[in-house]
């Protein structure tokens, strides 16, 4: 993994790409952990998501019993497709909805990413010891930043870096399991049902990175 991120770091950091044909592949329907990391390295969260690929929805919930007093809670149910977010706090059973502005995340590959190179962490002759890997990279959506993912060869992510002018953050993702093991997690809360749609102030952006921005 770390030779994998140096790599990325090296090859994001340089201007050359690879010409070529190569198209970004999406992820399969998943549940697992993620870990959102400062590159000065505060945790900022850690826990259980689930994601429809087809359906463009994700859940993401922080675990309280991981804490660093640098960790948000956040619960967080994402419909990519409609636009809109859900910010669930289960505990007083509150919830708020809001418009998703931008909708680059960290579980698929952007139509528009650049293919970097195919890299294996580990070892690749030795079964089991080591991941073959192929890098991408890409702008995030407001130019001021840009992202590298590396994914498996059958398309599940496996971390992700944003270096952005603001802040700077490698999400990772482990335990991935290729099924959605929990749907109720996708649905939206009934807490949640009759929310109005919160107006966005001027000059916010509304994103699933921005959470951790
Ligand atoms: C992914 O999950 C959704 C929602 O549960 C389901 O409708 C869809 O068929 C699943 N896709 C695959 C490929 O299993
Ligand atoms: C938080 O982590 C604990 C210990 O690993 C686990 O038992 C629990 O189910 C997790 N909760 C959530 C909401 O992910
Ligand atoms: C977080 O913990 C570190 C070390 O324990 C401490 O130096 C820092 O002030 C704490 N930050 C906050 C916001 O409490
Ligand atoms: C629910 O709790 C959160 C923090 O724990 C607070 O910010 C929010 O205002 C509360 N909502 C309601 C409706 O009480």
């Amino acid at each position: 993994m770390y030779a994998a991120i140096t790599l990325c770091v090296f090859m994001c950091l340089t201007a050359t790409t690879h010409a070529d044909h190569h198209q970004p592949c999406h992820a399969p329907n998943m549940t697992g952990f993620m870990s959102v990391i400062s590159l000065k390295g505060d945790v900022k969260a850690f826990g259980a998501f689930t994601y429809d690929s087809m359906g463009k929805k994700l859940r993401f919930r922080s675990n309280e019993s991981y804490p660093t007093n640098t960790s948000l809670g956040l619960d967080l149910l994402m419909l990519f497709d409609e636009g809109i977010f859900y910010e669930i706090d289960s505990k007083n059973q509150s919830c708020e909805k809001k418009t998703l502005q931008c909708t680059q995340h960290p579980l698929d590959i952007p139509d528009d990413a650049t293919f970097m190179s195919t890299v294996n962490s580990g070892s690749p002759s030795i079964e089991g010891e080591g991941i073959k890997v192929s890098v991408w990279r890409g702008a995030m959506a407001d130019m001021k930043g840009h992202y590298c993912m590396s994914v498996t060869m059958g398309c599940l992510p496996v971390y992700t870096m944003y270096f952005h002018e603001s802040s700077s953050f490698i999400v990772s993702l482990t335990e991935v399991e290729i099924e959605i093991k929990d749907p109720d997690l996708l649905a939206v809360p009934s807490c949640c049902l009759a929310q109005p749609l919160e107006e966005t102030p001027e000059g916010t952006v509304n994103s699933f990175l921005n959470e951790f921005m």
